[in-house]
């Protein structure tokens, strides 16, 4: 490879990697499998090792990708030890190379320990005199986020360890903290119901729940935690499989799953087992970590900067199947995105068969150079949809048809665009293309904009019958039509009336949200509105005024400023105006003072030392929400004077905790 050409592919390499890092690590939403992630990743290593001077220090290749939220979410604190990750071969033959290197590397005798590589975020634990004192994420590897009070939901955890057992006064074992299949299952299931993005495979759904801001949802989570590392001044025992030994006497959950090797055949055999045996397993793993045993030649071997040099992990190739792919469908999303689906002839793939699977975009399919009847490999690595990974070349026959890719959105017919930044089509005719009129409403509804009582099939059965194209339709809905809805009654009709009105004094900067103009996400709309006040003025503001604001960018400016010069949104925010919507700031659209109660719910009852109002403003200025009624989603109930005593019954029920108002103002303080 010519030099010019090497720097320019590790350029790519890395703005490529570090998206991935961040869908990964960040959004918990990967959108590459990680046999790709690893492909990419070894391709930059070696191109980086061909060409040094093109290396970096801040290189994806050397550095491990961060876990870190922002710091409102989570404090942080330094790790004591340097929170690495592994190096990695999907190669068995590799491994004897490995075990050649520690060879070369001592004078010493040593062995190597086989265990599962488990499928989950990392965690480090601190324990001072037996108690658990500090959980952090791996965050970058130098900094972790302090997730102690959602890992204290943790029932595998231990927070006090075995009494009368010889742990040292304060040591640290890391570990992973997983998602079980069977509580994934379940999880997701709920999500489907409420509506809500379903977690791509346990891993993620297990990193997401780790960093969820109301531990009481974390404990609904089911995680549970393997732990197979411990770290401490003093060495505890001379082997790492003695330390575990020990770690497990004093309580702590460590993996039976585990194997001494004198042989690397003896490796070998081990993964060969378990390839097979962990399909069985009630949670996913990954791979099997290799390691020295004994601790002495670990310290003598070190580390890279990226992950020691006495591990390394075989990690199981996805499974994946060859199959014929029949025909494309593309599929047109709420924001407007086109997906291509495959269909496919049915095939056998980790316990399903697959019919359909997902390519992402049209640069996937001419990378991959897919053609219809060609067939191709899909793979699943926990994913619900299976993706096709590339095509199997020696399969091709004659009757093959190139992929013509549609230039017209295939449900409205409006040409399509593609933005040079994003990898997808889009179909810009958001207020006539039905799945994005339903998208409009779908997200008009929801509880972060007007919280309206109703779900995606309302939405589909009042855009069927073409009682709604605009968002002020809604309030132009009567009972007589909503009673010819199919299974709707007087009470269900009722209820929705009712959270219609209700949704009337939703405060401004929720509407501007809701009405979805393009790229205005929740906490912007909440900036915006409080900047201009009014409708009126942020629909009469020039493109520099709107830049003035500091999240305010270019591509949202004039997404505002195209918003506006349609006579059509005019006109629906003219509608929505007359129904009596909040078109400006009122006094409890107070600004934002922190986000300590972000997430929770709570319910007030009886009288405080301030006024039920100004305590409900605090509860919004904290960013929580006020619960008009007790239930499963309250957190917290805070009580005053003359507190309702049925309100009170009903939150022991629940299980709700209820706190008194200085204790309240104390968690505000705090
Ligand atoms: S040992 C110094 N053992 O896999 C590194 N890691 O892909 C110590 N993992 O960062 C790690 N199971 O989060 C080790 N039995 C196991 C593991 C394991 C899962 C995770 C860990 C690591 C990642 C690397």
């Amino acid at each position: 490879m010519k030099k010019k050409d090497a720097k320019h592919r590790i350029e790519q390499l890395r703005l490529e990697l570090e998206r991935h890092n961040r869908n990964y690590y960040v959004l918990n939403s990967p959108e590459i499998t990680d046999f790709q992630y690893d492909l990419l990743m070894l391709e930059l290593q070696e191109l980086e090792k061909m060409f040094p001077e093109f290396a970096l220090k801040d290189s994806p290749a050397v550095n491990v990708g961060s876990d870190l939220s922002s710091k409102d979410h989570f404090e942080q604190f330094p790790h004591k030890y340097p929170m690495l990750s592994l190096s990695n071969t999907y190669n068995i033959g590799e491994l004897e190379d490995f075990s050649n290197r520690i060879s070369k590397g001592t004078d010493r005798p040593f062995t190597l320990t086989c265990e599962l590589k488990f499928d989950g975020t990392a965690i480090c634990l601190t324990y001072k005199a037996g108690k658990l004192f500090r959980a952090l994420t791996r965050g970058d590897g130098t900094v972790g986020d302090d997730v102690t009070r959602n890992v204290l939901q943790i029932p595998s955890i231990p927070k006090q360890l075995a009494e009368g057992s010889d742990f040292p006064d304060e040591f640290e074992i890391r570990g992973e903290i997983y998602m079980p299949y069977k509580a994934f299952d379940k999880l997701n299931h709920q999500r489907e119901l409420d509506e809500e993005q379903p977690f791509a495979n346990p891993r993620n759904a297990a990193s997401g729940s780790l960093k969820l801001q109301d531990p009481k949802l974390v404990k609904e989570r089911g995680l549970e935690c393997t732990l197979y590392h411990v770290l401490c001044e003093k060495a505890i025992a001379p082997t790492h499989i003695e330390t575990l030994q020990k770690a497990k006497e004093w309580g702590l959950p460590v993996s039976g799953h585990f194997k001494e090797c004198s042989t690397v055949e003896e490796v070998e055999s081990f993964i060969t087992f378990w390839d097979t045996e962990r399909k069985k397993l009630p949670f996913a793993t990954d791979g099997i970590v290799v390691k020295v045993n004994q601790l002495a030649i670990q310290t003598s071997l070190g580390y890279t900067a990226k992950s020691p040099r006495w591990a390394t992990a075989y990690k199981f190739k996805p499974e994946e199947a060859s199959t014929k792919l029949l025909s494309l469908d593309y599929q047109v999303g709420r924001t407007g995105a086109v997906t291509p689906v495959a269909n496919l002839e049915p095939v056998q793939l980790s316990g399903t068969k697959v019919k359909r699977a997902s390519l992402h975009n049209a640069d996937q399919i001419q990378l991959m150079d897919i053609h219809i009847g060609d067939y191709v490999f899909v793979e699943k690595g926990g994913e619900i949809i299976p993706k096709i990974t590339r095509v199997d070349i020696n399969r091709r026959g004659f009757d093959i048809v190139p992929v013509e890719f549609p230039q017209n959105c295939p449900v409205c017919g409006t040409p399509l665009v593609k933005d040079e930044d994003e990898a997808k089509h889009f179909c810009p005719n958001r207020d006539e293309c039905p799945p994005q009129i339903k998208g409009k409403f779908i997200h008009f509804i929801g509880r972060k904009a007007m919280d309206i009582n109703a779900g995606e099939a309302t939405i589909e059965q009042l855009y069927g019958k073409g009682y709604i194209k605009q968002l002020s339709d809604l309030y132009k809905l009567t009972e007589v039509q909503l009673l010819t809805l199919d299974k709707w009654k007087e009470k269900s009709v009722a209820n929705f009336l009712k959270s219609l009105e209700e949704s009337k004094k939703v405060p401004f900067h929720r509407l501007l949200f809701a009405i979805g103009i393009r790229h205005i996400g929740e906490t912007t709309a909440k900036n915006i509105a409080q900047h201009f006040k009014t409708m009126d003025a942020i629909a009469a503001a020039t493109r520099e005024e709107l830049l003035a604001i500091e999240e305010v960018g270019e591509k949202l400016a004039d997404s505002i400023i195209g918003y506006f010069s349609n006579p059509e949104h005019k006109k629906v925010i003219g509608e929505l105006k007359e129904y009596g919507l909040q078109m400006e700031l009122d006094n409890t659209d107070k600004p934002i003072e922190s986000e300590i109660l972000k997430g929770m719910t709570i319910v007030i009852s009886g009288n405080f030392t301030i006024s039920r109002d100004d305590m409900k403003s605090l509860i919004e200025a904290h960013s929580g929400k006020v619960g008009s009624s007790i239930s499963g989603n309250t957190t917290y109930m805070v009580a005053g004077e003359k507190c309702g005593p049925s309100k009170l019954s009903k939150a022991e029920k629940l299980g709700v905790k209820v706190i008194g108002e200085e204790e309240f103002m104390n968690m505000l303080k705090n």
